[in-house]
């Protein structure tokens, strides 16, 4: 990978909060658990020895139990707690070196926080709080009010713009937190657990708000969650942290097929496996797949030496058609039918990378496995519904 995909990198980052830090550093290196160590010496290990990479332009999911560590690491990322030890690299550059005035503008233009109590201004309305940021760097009026309406369009709330903040829901709120951080058109957007506080179908349309952000305005975000489902959902890469360490870092195919250790296979376990596995997971070679002007005879010899029952129909580049069955082959071969009657076309079609909680509803429809299909409509593959059904034991 070229290093200048790397937007963050964070080595050998340790975090302690009490006195006593170096004799907590040799009781480590002698093996003593985090427990003995703060009831000895009134050292917490908040964070120990984590090292990870943050792609740029891509999702990356902390995860972790209560008090494992996360939101430590995350204020370690933009300065607000300083590492005991260890580094972290913006764009290659040792944070920690930054001057006052540098370690401001990474602040306020490269890097923005989206917390999960929102911290927006009651007194204010929603232009009000998106514009703040905006305002506090004294950009005039005209300009910072145009900026905060465009991230209020992006987040969903055109014709909010003068509601007060409190008679909003909590899914209307975090999205004007979300709009304030983009506000300030940072690379990067740190998000501690923002969508914790919402229920669950909220929840899903924040998520699904947040992909399509990311995939419009193509920022780096680093999310931290303590839900297995929503880092697998959300997450390019996942993170998995346990007692101030991370134990395993990986995309979350790799994770969920090779798991670090039993840890990491509970937290799995634990996860909605349809939200982990993509159509590209499961798809298959068609067995059976004929060009259209090919015709009837060399579909119908193709099902019999595969012993299938349809031909999935392609044209000339390989773009899906359609479907032709056994008993329609006939009646085309026999002059009934032309091959264009004869073809079941306008069939739903998926894609690659569609996660298979996405396709379930369309194959418990389907009568044929779904073709899958890239994004100029040549034929990739094929999911059959028991292997849709298959990947969610
Ligand atoms: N300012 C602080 N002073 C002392 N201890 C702290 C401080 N901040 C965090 N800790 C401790 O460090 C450990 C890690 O806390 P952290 O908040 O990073 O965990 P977390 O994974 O974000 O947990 P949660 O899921 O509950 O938010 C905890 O034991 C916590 O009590
Ligand atoms: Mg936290």
């Amino acid at each position: 990978m070229n290093d200048n995909n790397i937007i963050l990198k964070v080595e050998h980052l340790t975090k302690m909060f009490g006195i006593k830090k170096a004799a907590a550093r040799e009781m480590l290196k002698k093996g003593m658990s985090k427990e003995e160590i703060l009831k000895q010496i009134e050292v917490t290990v908040a964070v120990d020895d984590v090292s990870f990479e943050v792609e740029r332009g891509k999702i990356f999911a902390l995860i972790g139990l209560s008090g494992s560590g996360k939101s430590t690491v995350v204020r370690c990322l933009n300065m607000l707690q300083p590492p005991t030890s260890g580094k972290v690299y913006f764009e290659g550059n040792d944070i920690e070196k930054y001057s006052k005035d540098e370690l401001r503008n990474y602040r306020r233009h490269k890097i923005s926080m989206v917390f999960q109590s929102f911290g927006l201004m009651s007194h204010r309305d929603v232009l009000g709080n998106v514009a703040y940021g905006l305002e506090i760097r004294g950009i005039g009026k005209k300009e910072r009010e145009e900026k905060a309406m465009e991230m209020i369009s992006m987040v969903g709330l055109d014709g909010w713009e003068n509601t007060h903040i409190d008679s909003l829901s909590g899914g209307m709120r975090q999205r004007v937190g979300i709009a304030r951080a983009l506000a300030n058109d940072p690379d990067i957007l740190l998000m501690d657990e923002p969508f914790s506080a919402l229920d669950p179908l909220v929840r899903r349309e924040m998520q699904f708000e947040l992909l399509s952000i990311q995939e419009n305005l193509n920022k780096t975000v680093v999310f931290i969650t303590h839900d297995i489902d929503e880092a697998f959902k959300l997450g390019n890469t996942v993170a998995i942290m346990r007692d101030g360490k991370l134990i395993q870092t990986a995309t979350p195919e790799e994770m969920s097929s090779n798991p670090a250790d039993d840890y990491v296979r509970d937290f799995i376990n634990s996860a909605d496996k349809s939200q982990i596995y993509s159509v590209k997971n499961i798809m298959q070679t068609p067995s059976c797949m004929v060009h259209a002007r090919n015709g009837a005879n060399q579909a119908l010899k193709q099902m019999r030496d595969n012993g299938v029952s349809s031909a999935y129909i392609v044209g000339d580049k390989l773009q899906f058609i359609g479907i032709l069955t056994l008993e329609q082959a006939l009646k085309v071969r026999s002059g009934e039918l032309s091959m264009e009657d004869g073809m079941i076309t306008g069939l739903p079609t998926t894609t690659p990378d569609t996660h298979i909680s996405d396709l379930i509803p369309i194959a418990a429809e389907a009568p044929y496995p779904i073709a899958v299909v890239d994004e100029k409509n040549q034929l990739k593959g094929i999911v059959s519904k028991a292997a849709v059904l298959g990947s969610l034991i």
